[in-house]
């Protein structure tokens, strides 16, 4: 008999408002969160980066910047116009590794100064990233961790790239954040659920290759307050199957074994039912009805908006809708708030994995 743990769910700082906040955003034309990127560049190589979009951008050894990329005054210029529509977090989702951009340090200072919240997704394997976890180590700057597998030759073949033993470096960023207290915060309810706040959090991509460990590595989350976001594909890039022309653009060796590794909608709720037992069972965490399984619902649509380092206006990362470039100075957001109102389905679920599966069979 496995003896309870008394703990509380995890949620990320800056993720941790209540749906009433975007919901009432969304309605005023109004802004929670701007999603956004950095530079391109990585010294990774995921197969199913969703960001490998630009032809010629990628190799097998890493990624590369864009021509196009925004400057950094137009940078500022963003986040300023999304500060005067209302946001309190800016989430930093791509395009390749926000750590390796030079400008990642002025920037997060940036918004530290204007009292926001930064939300950071990082492989977690640059040089710097001991030096920039201790830099912001009382700030409101949180960190999302790549945490496909527990496996050295299975993660390392998800993350491909010039970066030799991958998992020793991510659980050496992992440690860093615990030892600088980046995994502590306090008790807080969200949309009536009881929470821990905390600055780390998990990005748990399911397989097929990692299924079996989705318990263990988010038992793992749960003895140290670690955020948990366990999903499937977002429908971009390599892992948009329905799209016809990633055929033409993207390895088919490489497809073929994306695709073969992608798990049913069927699976997927299995491993759901699993990991509420286990939170019901092992944590004495009650279950709970949002997208990520016992994490929380999606902030990145409603009362949000996404922004390409490329400046491409979108609702998030994963719709293929495009409200034009980026330009400072045109009032970009507010009008795209009023125009997205006619053109598309938000939700607090996922609307495009949603209708990606529409499109097709969601593989057996
Ligand atoms: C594009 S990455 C950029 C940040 C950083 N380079 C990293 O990988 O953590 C943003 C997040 O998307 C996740 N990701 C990448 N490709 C994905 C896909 N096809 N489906 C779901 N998540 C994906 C990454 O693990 C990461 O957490
Ligand atoms: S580490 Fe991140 S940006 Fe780099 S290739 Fe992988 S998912 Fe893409």
């Amino acid at each position: 008999m496995i003896s309870k743990m008394k703990t509380k769910a995890s949620i990320i700082e800056g993720w941790h408002f209540n749906k009433e906040v975007y919901k009432n955003a969304h309605e005023n034309d109004r802004l929670e969160k701007l999603v956004t990127e950095l530079s391109n560049v990585c010294n990774l190589s995921c197969p199913s980066c969703f960001t490998k979009k630009v032809d010629g951008s990628w190799t097998k050894k890493g990624k590369k910047r864009l021509i196009d990329e925004l400057s950094y005054e137009d940078q500022i210029a963003l986040i300023n116009e999304a500060g005067n529509l209302g946001i309190r977090t800016v989430d930093f989702v791509g395009a390749g590794e926000p750590l390796l951009d030079i400008r990642f340090e002025s920037i997060i200072n940036y918004i530290k100064n204007l009292n926001m919240y930064s939300v950071v997704f990082t492989h977690g394997a640059t040089p710097n990233f001991q030096e920039i976890a201790q830099k912001f180590k009382e700030d409101k700057v949180s960190f999302f961790i790549k945490l496909w597998s527990q496996n050295p030759a299975l993660q390392q073949r998800y993350v491909g790239g010039s970066v030799p033993n991958y998992l020793d470096k991510r659980d050496q960023a992992l440690q860093t954040l615990i030892d600088l207290g980046h995994n502590t915060g306090t008790g807080t309810v969200v949309d009536g659920i009881n929470y821990q706040t905390t600055r780390m959090g998990a990005d748990i991509l399911v397989m097929k290759s990692n299924y079996n460990e989705i318990p263990d590595i988010f038992r793992y989350c749960r003895e140290n307050n670690i955020m948990p976001e366990i999903k499937t594909y977002i429908p971009e890039g390599p892992t948009r199957f329905s799209h016809e022309l990633a055929k033409q653009k993207y390895s088919l060796n490489e497809l073929i074994k994306l695709r073969k590794d992608e798990i049913s909608t069927e699976a997927f709720e299995e491993l759901r039912k699993e990991i509420k037992r286990i939170d019901q069972d092992e944590f004495g965490i009650p279950r709970m009805d949002v997208l990520y399984p016992q994490g929380c619902k999606c902030t990145q649509s409603i009362g949000s908006l996404y922004v390409t380092v490329q400046g491409d206006i979108r609702s998030c990362v994963g719709t293929h809708v495009s409200y034009g470039k980026y330009m400072p100075r045109k009032d970009m957001l507010s009008k795209t708030l009023q125009k997205r109102k006619t053109k598309e389905r938000l939700s607090f679920d996922c609307i495009p994995r949603i209708e990606e599966e529409k499109a097709r069979n969601v593989g057996n």
